[in-house]
């Protein structure tokens, strides 16, 4: 059980480290190698509890608690000899580090964990400074840790599972939300993900493909991070970036350091505390103009976050979730990085950086496997219901249909190819299954299409041998009936007609209540050629769409017309490129779901003319409606009101 903590450095960190952990009750020592250091985090400490008493966030009792619960001292035998838990928050030198976690290991306890608040230097190798490397951890805070949400917890290549579990505990009684670092990769995930974008950002503007306004003017109103790319860099400072960078790259992250680094530190400008840096900083805050946002895509600059995002969960470094949490805690993102790149679509984060790489050719503009695999597998992230994160993706395989619910998507595909998706009653019965699987909460919009080259080429003709009149007059009845409950079916439904729709295809595109087409697609009611006449509602709804005159001669000549044609007379609402078909129908179907389904449900039940229902609804808002009920089952009689 851990009841104290030893701080070792007072300065911006571990102040703020050593408040944290005093916040959270535990008794702490703040040591320092001078008296001067010590007193002035001492100070800031207490300044910061001062502030919260003032906001009224804690009372001035549990202030003079807090700040009793931390003991200071220069003597580092003292400091640690009685510790359960060591942080380390000296300056980021190796070898002072180093030196520091020897005389540590000497002085603590066994069973202390030393614990390293590093953002550059590898855990593993100042874990060898001690006779304990299975209970040494990094533990990453941000600043300022009093008010920064996350902390990396990092894993050397010793450390137990016991000493992560400890020290995660540890985290979330300081009130923070730890994530765990499972390698000791150079710069954790966060820092990964912020060198990723702010450099690209500086190369995209160094090679002249945009300016620092418009980039981070996109970054900030399109994208809405919190900051531009620019703007955040000068605000860390020119030299931090500088460093973390060099740090990183020795260490064998692949980048290539945008020049503007070097230079400006070379000029002194080192960004918002030496009031110059990419922006003037002498009157404040730069002025970002949001009228430049849209002539700039900040994917290009933020495709790379999402692929080093990518690297972190293939490398086994972090689960997704931490990695999305990370970025959203640690760099104040709106949403995480791979979260980001499922709403783009992995598709279009990978056609990114292949137009970067053949462009420009560097070694970091490589395509992560992980978005390579994702990608060959349709995994595209939410379009299609799965990317890194699962957004509901359902499909399951009906006899000759399948069903996919990416949601608030339901596609229902009807998966007769070699029979140009004719319509037996196995696919028919399937394709019911399938509505009924609809059915769920979740799905707002259907669709349904076919697969390979036709939408469906009708009735199955061989079902129509030797049926007699009986038989014939019970299948169109049947027909009939599916393909009216079809069209007052509860939700809005498209058919997305890939190929042909010819016969029953065609008629049961009819049912669904909006139609676009493939530029391929060809449909008419040939029914006539096989000396017979339509059976699924064609020849009722036809005439709705196209008008009488038309309805008659396609139904009289049978004749096959091409999606164009059937724009012009109305049978669908539009025709678009066969490669697009897919993503057209998706953007329909998703400006409809964010319709409200109780209007839409009300404006389908009025084009079907269905009164009787709507008048029923309607009827139970009045009081006498209650009163009639209430009367009938209280056994006595009703006092109608007229109201
Ligand atoms: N019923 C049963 N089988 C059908 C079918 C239908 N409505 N439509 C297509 N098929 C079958 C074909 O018999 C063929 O099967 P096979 O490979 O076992 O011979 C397969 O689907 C592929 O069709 P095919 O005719 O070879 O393709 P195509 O590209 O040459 O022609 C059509 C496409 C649509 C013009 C042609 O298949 C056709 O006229 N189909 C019938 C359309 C029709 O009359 N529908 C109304 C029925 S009420």
């Amino acid at each position: 059980m851990i009841r104290r903590i030893t701080v070792l450095g007072a300065g911006t960190m571990g102040h703020g480290i050593a408040q944290v952990a005093a916040m959270a009750g535990y008794e702490v020592i703040m040591r320092d190698i001078e008296e001067k250091f010590i007193e002035s985090g001492y100070n800031r400490i207490k300044k910061s509890l001062e502030k919260l008493v003032k906001k009224g966030k804690i009372t001035r009792e549990e202030a003079d608690l807090i700040l009793k619960r931390i003991k200071k001292t220069t003597n580092l035998e003292e400091a640690v000899k009685q510790a359960d838990f060591v942080i380390e928050a000296v300056p980021e030198v190796f070898e002072i580090k180093a030196e520091v976690f020897k005389a540590v290991d000497e002085l603590a306890p066994p069973h202390a964990i030393i614990a390293t608040n590093t953002s550059s230097l590898p855990i593993s190798e100042l874990a060898e400074a001690t006779n304990r490397p299975d209970k040494f951890v990094g533990m990453h805070f941000f600043n300022p840790p009093q008010i920064m949400k996350l902390v990396e917890v990092v894993r050397g290549n010793k450390t137990s599972e016991q000493t992560v579990n400890t020290t995660l505990e540890l985290a979330k009684s300081m009130k923070k939300e730890p994530v765990v670092v499972n390698k000791d990769v150079p710069g954790f995930i966060v820092n990964r993900v912020l060198v990723r974008w702010l450099n690209e950002a500086c190369l995209i503007v160094e090679r002249g493909e945009s300016d620092i306004l418009t980039v981070d003017s996109s970054l900030k109103y399109v994208a809405e991070l919190p900051m531009g790319a620019f703007e955040l860099s000068d605000f860390i400072g020119i030299d931090v970036m500088r460093d973390i960078i060099r740090a990183m790259v020795k260490r064998g992250f692949k980048l290539t350091p945008c020049k503007s680094w070097d230079k400006l530190v070379e000029e002194g400008k080192l960004g918002a505390k030496s009031s110059l840096g990419f922006y003037d900083w002498s009157s404040g805050r730069p002025n970002i103009p949001k009228e430049l946002s849209t002539k700039f895509d900040p994917k290009q600059v933020l495709a790379m976050a999402v692929n080093e995002g990518a690297w972190l969960v293939r490398e086994g470094v972090a689960s997704t979730e931490d990695v999305d949490k990370a970025v959203i805690l640690g760099l104040n993102f709106p949403k995480g990085v791979l979260s980001m790149g499922d709403e783009w679509g992995l598709d279009v984060v990978k056609s990114i950086i292949e137009g970067k790489r053949s462009r420009y050719g560097l070694p970091e503009y490589e395509v992560d496997p992980l978005i390579e695999e994702l990608v060959s597998k349709g995994f595209l992230g939410v379009k299609s219901g799965k990317g890194f994160h699962d957004y509901g993706l359902r499909e399951e395989d009906l006899n000759q249909v399948k069903y996919k619910a990416t949601p608030p998507i339901a596609w229902i595909i009807l998966n007769r190819p070699d029979k140009l998706n004719a319509l037996d009653m196995e696919l028919l019965n399937s394709l019911r299954k399938a509505l009924d699987m609809a059915l769920d909460d979740e799905i707002k919009v259907v669709v349904i299409t076919g697969s390979g080259k036709a939408f469906s080429a009708g009735a199955d003709v061989s079902m129509f041998k030797g049926l007699s009149p009986i038989d014939a007059y019970r299948l169109s009845r049947e027909l009939n009936e599916f393909f009216d409950e079809l069209e007052r079916y509860p939700k809005p439904t498209i058919a997305s007609i890939n190929g042909f729709a010819l016969g029953g295809g065609l008629e049961l595109a009819m049912a669904c209540d909006l139609r676009v087409a493939s530029d391929r697609a060809q449909l008419g009611q040939p029914e006539i050629t096989l000396g017979i006449i339509t059976g699924a509602g064609g020849s009722k709804r036809l005439p709705k769409l196209v008008g009488l005159a038309k309805a008659k001669e396609l139904l009289f000549t049978g004749d096959i017309i091409s999606a164009d044609e059937a724009e012009k007379i109305g049978l669908v609402n539009r025709v678009v490129p066969h490669e697009k078909l897919e993503e057209e129908v998706r953007s329909l179907a998703l400006k409809i779901a964010s319709m409200p389904s109780n209007s839409i449900r009300l404006y389908k039940s009025i084009l079907n003319g269905e009164q009787e229902p709507l008048a029923f609804g309607l009827v139970f808002s009045t009081e006498d409606s209650k009163e009639g009920i209430n009367a009938f089952l209280e056994k006595r009689r009703p006092k109608f009101s007229g109201k």
